[in-house]
């Protein structure tokens, strides 16, 4: 599938949460077999080479698990407040429509182990930029993102290349 075929598969849901949000959304990519197969390729091919796979709830566990099983790599789940059940470091941050928290388990790294970030989309960079300082302070090198989905106008692309996070993404 090309990515034009797999952007076909994305619906667009107008004022979702809020009034002025065009929604993108991959449940739609989900629903499909073959592009959800197609995307999780598509990832896994862009960060071969890493150590680990972080993912942040709740979109970037679907993609980070699947890419990490099909590299064979550990996953890393980087969760909303309050969830684990382990002593946490923790990051709030800015997301296009409001604000969060994102924790992990300070020791679920190894010194300088070599992650990389996979979510469904990137649109402000706050909630990958969380997850990039969270991994860092718990030793992680993280040197690259993957994305399916990048909302170029709302700079987040920009802002991770500014932390040396080398970022790849399937369609604007
Ligand atoms: C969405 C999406 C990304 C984030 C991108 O997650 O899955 O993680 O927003 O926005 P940003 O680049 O401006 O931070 P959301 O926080 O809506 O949570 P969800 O995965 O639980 O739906
Ligand atoms: N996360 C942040 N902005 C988003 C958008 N416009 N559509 C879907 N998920 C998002």
């Amino acid at each position: 599938m090309t990515p034009d075929d797999l952007k076909a598969l994305i619906r667009t849901i107008p004022d979702f949460p809020k009034a002025g949000i065009q929604f993108r959304d991959i449940t739609t990519l989900l629903g499909h077999g073959p592009g959800f197969a197609a995307s999780v390729r598509w990832l896994a091919g862009e960060v071969e080479g890493v150590e680990a796979i972080a993912g942040m709830e709740a979109r970037g566990f679907i993609f980070g698990a699947a890419v990490a099983a099909r590299l064979g790599l550990p996953f890393l789940p980087i969760r909303k407040p309050g969830k684990l059940p382990c002593e946490v470091i923790g990051v709030d941050y800015e997301l296009e429509y409001g604000v969060d928290r994102l924790e992990m388990d300070p020791t679920a790294i190894a010194r300088g182990q070599n992650v990389a970030i996979v979510d469904d989309l990137l649109a402000t960079g706050g909630t990958a930029l969380a997850a990039t300082e969270l991994l860092r302070k718990a030793g992680a090198a993280v040197g690259r993102a993957a994305f399916v989905i990048d909302l170029p106008d709302l700079g987040g692309s920009a802002r991770l290349a500014a932390q040396s996070v080398d970022v790849r993404t399937l369609m604007d």
